[in-house]
């Protein structure tokens, strides 16, 4: 089996909490997210957008985190807030994925999302596979409107998720998957 095929076959994510710095070099992290342009894209419609948030940027954001997350829970404590604050700040470098699509395209726009999936999974796996830690976040905040805002997207974008990057802690122990005779099937024609 090749170095690649054994490397998807046991490919597993890193968990944010056992990130730490350093995050890619620029240089390093141009190659993710050049990974993360290549992928399937019927019409080349190129349905998607990448955001980097790493340094100060990141308690910039959190920022704007926190005060979402005050007034979607007017109840919360100020130690609530402070954790939605440090979010961001948990791994050295995040790059939000953003799901562009155009509705009235003749692509159908389930495609489109597709592919944001698609690019979000590449470069997950071209960061895993260029040694670094990553993990493929939504957590509350890929669905909260201040935050969209905050993050200069249009109404209709929606984020298909955080990808967290940084230098992992402690490598991951393996994970429970599905059966694969419970996942894959063989059509062989009708049924009677
Ligand atoms: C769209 C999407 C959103 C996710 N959001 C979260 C999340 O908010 N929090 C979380 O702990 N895991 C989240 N995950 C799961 C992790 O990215 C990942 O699947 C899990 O840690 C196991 O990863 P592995 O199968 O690559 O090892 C999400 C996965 C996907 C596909």
């Amino acid at each position: 089996m090749s170095d690649l095929s054994e490397f998807l076959l046991k490919r597993r994510s890193v968990v944010v909490r056992n990130m730490e710095e350093p995050g890619p070099s620029s240089d390093d992290l141009e190659n993710i997210l050049r990974a993360g342009m290549r992928v399937p894209d019927h019409g080349r419609l190129t349905p998607w957008r990448f955001i980097v948030i790493r340094g100060g940027a990141r308690e910039k954001l959190g920022k704007i985190l926190g005060e979402a997350f005050r007034k979607a829970n007017p109840e919360c404590i100020d130690e609530q807030v402070e954790i939605e604050e440090e979010r961001f700040a948990r791994a050295p470098t995040v790059i939000a994925v953003i799901s562009r699509t155009n509705p009235e395209h003749k692509i159908p726009e389930w495609e489109q999302v597709l592919s944001s999936g698609a690019a979000c999974q590449n470069m997950l796996t071209a960061a895993l596979g260029m040694g670094f830690a990553a993990q493929w976040i939504t957590e509350w905040y890929a669905y909260n409107e201040d935050v969209k805002v905050g993050l200069g997207l249009k109404p209709s974008d929606k984020v298909a998720g955080f990808l967290y990057l940084g230098s992992m802690t402690e490598p991951p122990t393996d994970r429970l998957r599905p059966e694969y005779q419970e996942i894959v099937s063989e059509w062989t024609g009708p049924t009677a």
